[in-house]
């Protein structure tokens, strides 16, 4: 019998539309558009307004556009998985508030938390259940509403920080397409250069934690670029290596958006040109979970079957990885 992959069969992406531009961010604290764009290539952000609005919103919109592309209902989905940061809550999971909103009455799910490599982590889980012929519909989301967690007083990480996300159908291909290897890894030594103090059963909110702005998120940026640096650039090139994987026969790099500097870091590791390199980080910032699916959406047009797609993240936690994908159909 043919082994069974998970393809991705459809893709749905979702950002909000206030443009929190860099212009708009040199009235909020020191800091110049120069600085920000020669420092990480971003030139805006977007950000999520609105009372009561969360994760969910933006999934939502990315999940109902992905059903409509595939041509499909709400209800033949099995199962979801909500890769994000910043859930709804701490409880129940987005993904459960995700399945409601969009009527996936007959999907079970739930969320993973994996920072800025959560979506590879819940691609390389979702794709367990489609391998194992368990399920034929998941849905994989990679989302974050980042401006929810972001202290604007903070000059040297919140400029890199905006929302938005993406979602992914995976469905079982039995001719060699889909996803075909993933190389994961955590190491929890590097938690102390980025996570959100407070918050946690490690020290639960209390008017101290936040009149001490302990609810943001907390990075040592030029530790975690050196780390990330290596790391992305180090798991993309052993995926390459273990997969027969040359700049010649990937046709795309999918990079987790952080810093352009450490886009192109990984680029070059893998001796690829700036053309098959998909980069939004100008328009979108780090949406965290959302950038890899964010991406996807963006380019799913110039997608061909048969490309090989190399994914690869670096974040918090730490946690970084890579995958490679066979890519299942020709993009619209
Ligand atoms: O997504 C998951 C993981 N996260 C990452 O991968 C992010 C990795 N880190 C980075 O991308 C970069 O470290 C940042 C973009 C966050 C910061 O850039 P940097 O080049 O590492 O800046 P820095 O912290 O070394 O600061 C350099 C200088 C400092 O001034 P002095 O001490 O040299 O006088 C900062 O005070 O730049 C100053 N600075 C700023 N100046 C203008 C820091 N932030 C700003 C700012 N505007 N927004």
């Amino acid at each position: 019998m043919q082994k069974i992959h998970a393809a991705i069969t459809a893709v749905g992406g979702y950002v909000p539309e206030y443009r929190l531009t860099n212009a708009e961010l040199e009235t909020m604290m020191d800091t110049t558009d120069d600085w920000i764009t020669s420092r990480t290539g971003i030139k805006e952000r977007r950000i999520l307004k609105g009372e009561g609005r969360g994760s969910s919103d933006i999934a939502v919109e990315a999940v109902k556009v992905l059903l409509a592309k595939r041509g499909i209902d709400a209800t033949e989905i099995e199962m979801v998985i909500c890769a994000t940061t910043t859930p709804d809550m701490q409880f129940p999971a987005t993904a459960n508030v995700i399945c409601d909103k969009v009527g996936m009455t007959n999907a079970w799910g739930y969320d993973l938390n994996a920072a800025c490599s959560g979506f590879i982590f819940a691609l390389t889980v979702g794709a367990q259940f489609i391998e194992t012929g368990r399920h034929k519909k998941v849905i994989v989301v990679g989302v974050d509403k980042m401006s929810s967690i972001m202290n604007y007083e903070d000059r040297t990480t919140s400029i890199i920080f905006g929302d938005g996300g993406g979602a992914v159908l995976l469905e079982p291909n039995t001719d060699g397409y889909g996803l075909i290897d993933s190389i994961l890894k955590t190491d929890g030594a590097g938690r102390a250069h980025l996570h959100q103090k407070a918050g946690g059963s490690v020290k639960p909110a209390s008017i101290e934690t936040v009149m001490a702005r302990e609810h943001f998120v907390y990075q040592e940026g030029q530790t975690v670029f050196k780390f990330a640096v290596k790391n992305m650039a180090d798991v993309a090139a052993e995926i390459m290596e273990r997969n027969g994987l040359t700049a010649e026969n990937v046709a795309w790099l999918v990079p987790h958006q952080a810093n352009l500097r450490i886009i192109s870091a990984t680029a070059d590791r893998m001796k690829l040109p700036t053309e098959k390199v998909m980069v939004n980080i100008e328009r979108f910032g780090n949406t965290t979970n959302g950038t890899l699916p964010l991406c996807l959406w963006e380019w799913e047009s110039k997608l061909r079957k048969g490309d090989n797609i190399v994914l690869a993240a670096f974040g918090g936690g730490f946690t970084w990885g890579s995958t490679y994908i066979r890519w299942a159909y020709d993009g619209q």
